[in-house]
């Protein structure tokens, strides 16, 4: 059973059902491709079957990993850059106890590194690491990335001088390509544990490959559960491409339709600050796989009721070439009521016996309304609650959608060669062998 609904209803003032409709054939061809691998990018489809494929043997033995490093560690630090930390990132985030720093625990707490540039976050993170006992996990696909790069030499030193060489090696998990990069001959070299990511699945669609299942895992969550959801939603999938049965169909159609009518920016909204890294790993996921040829739709995220109080003005009255995607959650984890106060001071009596989450809904309602009669369209996907079957379910749908709707912008979902630009200036620049030529080049602008 899949446990993901998307209401396209609020979208139907400013595109017909019959414009969104009128995708249907192109969806069967693209959903075809995808399934069949006979799409732009094909070598990279990896991801399509990976779910069904990976198998209950090899999820025990991550969890087992998971559970070794987690045995001995306080903190557990994933090192690593897009693709390769904000799958695991907002799963953790979405699931573990928001206040997890400071409550005791039988499982590390997770840090990151490798994904910025930033000395101060490196020396803070160095201070926190010498007091704690730790692990770490390196990931990085095609093991030359220079964030995690840098990350890991600082930490693998830090690491070695705190527990020696042999025992340093037993905390160091490297997750990367199976026989190329920097990465690669390292831990060869130095007796690493390590992971391969497949040659056919990219970063952003690594999140159900080691990449994401060994630091979710290291957190205590369960891979099992959230790899059953993405099978479930890879077997639904499969039955039908139908814009009004697929929910994945309906939302690549639903945006496509939107994008050709003006409306180029869809923000992703959600209303619990737990998801506020899922919404930054959808943003990833979009923004690579369909932000090329000058064209695309350009994804954002808000996290409400928080930006209410600072996007809200624009998206209510801004530039109006926006449509809004919201994640709701139907259930919260945990209960509280708003109690009664008998001098009402602050007048909320009227909320009394209510649930947070009551009133949170009601905020998304109200805010939905507002939206749409200020011209955003809005979508909404919902699940029951947060877990893992219901989260693997969802990056499922996203990554399946995502495809879907690159291949009919008509652009590779599945390359990133934009990121390469800033790349060769920053080597250029920082006089990396090989480059001179570049240096050359960049000299003369500067
Ligand atoms: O989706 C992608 O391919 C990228 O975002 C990568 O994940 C990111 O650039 C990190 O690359 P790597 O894992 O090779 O270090």
């Amino acid at each position: 059973m899949i446990n993901i609904d998307l209401d396209i209803n609020r979208a139907l003032d400013f595109v017909s059902k019959e414009q969104v409709e009128a995708y249907q054939d192109t969806i069967n061809k693209h959903h075809h491709n995808l399934l069949h691998k006979t799409g732009k990018g094909d070598d990279f489809l990896g991801w399509v079957d990976l779910p069904a494929s990976l198998g209950t043997e090899f999820l025990d033995e991550i969890k087992a990993d998971a559970d070794r490093l987690a045995k001995k560690s306080e903190v557990f630090v994933v090192i690593g850059i897009g693709g390769s930390y904000l799958g695991s990132r907002a799963v953790i985030e979405s699931l573990q106890h928001q206040f997890a720093a400071f409550q005791s625990s039988d499982r590390p707490f997770i840090v990151y590194a490798g994904q910025n540039i930033s000395e101060d976050y490196m020396a803070d993170l160095i201070d926190l690491l010498d007091s704690k006992e730790y692990a770490v996990t390196v990931i990085s696909k095609s093991g030359t990335t220079t964030e995690p790069a840098l990350a890991f030499r600082i930490i693998k030193n830090h690491l070695e001088a705190k527990y020696g060489k042999q025992e340093a090696a037993e905390r160091i998990i490297a997750i990367t390509d199976k026989s190329r990069g920097a990465l690669k001959t390292l831990a060869d070299k130095e007796g690493y544990k390590t992971y391969v990511v497949p040659d056919d699945v990219g970063g952003r669609y690594s999140v159900l490959t080691p990449v994401g299942l060994l630091p979710i895992a290291v957190a205590g969550f369960d891979i099992h559960e959230l790899v059953r959801g993405a099978v479930e939603m890879q077997a639904f999938n499969t039955t039908t491409s139908a814009i009004d049965e697929n929910p994945i169909a309906r939302y690549a159609a639903v945006r496509n339709a939107l994008y050709n009518s003006g409306k180029t920016t869809e923000i992703m909204v959600n209303y619990l600050p737990t998801l506020y890294y899922l919404t930054e790993w959808w943003k990833q996921l979009y923004g690579e796989s369909e932000g090329k040829e000058h064209k695309g739709i350009f994804p954002a995220g808000v996290s409400n009721t928080t930006d209410l109080h600072s996007m809200g003005q624009y998206i209510q009255e801004g530039k109006r070439n926006l449509f809004e995607t919201v994640l709701n959650v139907e259930k919260s984890k945990r209960k509280m009521a708003i109690p009664m106060d008998e001098a009402d001071l602050d007048g909320l009596n009227y909320l009394k016996g209510k649930t947070i989450t009551e009133v949170n809904h009601n905020a998304q309602l109200g805010t939905a309304l507002a939206h749409v009669d200020g011209q955003v369209p809005n979508l909404r996907i919902s699940i029951p609650e947060l877990n893992e079957q219901n989260l693997g379910q969802l990056i499922y749908f996203y990554e399946f959608a995502c495809g879907l709707s690159g291949y009919i912008l008509d652009v590779n979902p599945f390359d990133q060669p934009g990121v390469e630009a800033y790349k060769k200036n920053m080597f250029a620049l920082l006089g990396k062998p090989g480059f001179e030529a570049e240096t050359k080049a960049i000299m003369s602008k500067i």
